[in-house]
């Protein structure tokens, strides 16, 4: 007997008899249902949903000793998360600014192709072990020296400016054991920049120069912070999010619960200071010419 099923596609309602549905949709079981003419990853609607919602939690694991060099290396769970969503099987993918190569190591784990490159060799040397994808050493600004072609994807962080600097004070475990806690004293190095406007200026640049290697109508994923400094917040995140948006089309600002972090006694009986337990990843698309 012909069954008929309630379907959603742009927002709008559709009634599908079951034969219909079997041409249109490959059945995953549990993962759900995938449509054949997805055009932007392999994923099923119902995941494809979870992804949608603003905020989400992550917990990552403890990070092994080969990647702990490196001060501020994002956790592999989150790019698994952006990747899986912004690009199918065999895409492209670019970090420009890659510490330890964590792109490239989720690129090639699911079978992406990852390109990236990281100014520090230190770090460098450390991508490089960790996979076999195309990884260039050198500052990003310089992008016509790397060969690089069009990519359907960019995820990446860039420093939070000089934030490092000023929590390295804090970090004398890090330093008691020979470990790194700010990048370099590298004049390149966009942690290096002395002044807050002169730095997003730069960044701006940078990411404004970037379009031109990502394939029109993909994404660009952000991970970023506003920043605590001299009893002030410096609102990084919002003002590369409203400057970026001049050139890129702003698409959303994804919010990463860190619950995992323990709360310290700032500024208790004096004056607000806020534990700052969260980061935004913020989400561009490269649509038509703005
Ligand atoms: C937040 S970290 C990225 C960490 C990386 N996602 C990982 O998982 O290891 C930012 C990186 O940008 C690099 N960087 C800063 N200025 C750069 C430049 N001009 N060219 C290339 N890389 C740069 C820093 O050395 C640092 O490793």
């Amino acid at each position: 007997m012909k069954q008929t099923y309630m379907t959603i596609k742009e927002g709008k309602i559709f009634l599908e008899t079951s034969e219909n549905i079997e041409k249109k949709y490959v059945d995953l079981g549990e993962r759900g249902r995938y449509y054949k003419k997805n055009k932007l990853n392999d994923l099923t609607g119902k995941e494809w949903i979870k992804f949608s919602k603003s905020w989400f939690i992550l917990r990552p694991k403890r990070r092994n000793d080969g990647v702990l060099l490196h001060p501020a290396k994002f956790p592999e769970s989150l790019v698994e998360k952006y990747i899986l969503f912004f690009t199918k099987k065999e895409e492209k993918i670019l970090d420009p600014m890659a510490g330890t190569g964590t792109v490239n190591y989720v690129s090639e784990k699911l079978g992406r192709i990852g390109y990236s490159i990281e100014l520090e060799k230190k770090y460098f040397d450390i991508g490089c072990k960790r996979s076999n994808q195309y990884f260039f050493l050198g500052d990003c600004r310089n992008l016509k020296n790397f060969k690089i072609p069009k990519v359907d994807y960019i995820i990446t962080s860039p420093p939070y400016w000089d934030s490092l600097k000023r929590n390295s004070l804090r970090q004398t475990k890090r330093k008691e054991i020979g470990l790194d806690t700010e990048y370099s004293s590298n004049s390149k190095n966009f942690e290096n920049i002395n002044n807050y406007k002169d730095f997003l200026n730069e960044l701006v640049d940078f990411y404004k120069n970037l379009k031109n290697r990502l394939k029109k109508d993909r994404y660009m994923t952000i991970i970023i912070n506003n920043l605590y400094k001299n009893g002030r917040l410096y609102p990084l995140a919002f003002d590369l999010a409203s400057k970026l948006g001049e050139y890129y089309t702003l698409k959303d600002e994804q919010i990463w619960c860190q619950d995992d972090k323990p709360l310290i006694p700032l500024g208790v009986n004096s004056a607000y200071v806020g534990n700052r337990h969260h980061i935004y990843c913020l989400v561009f698309r490269n649509e038509k010419e703005k």
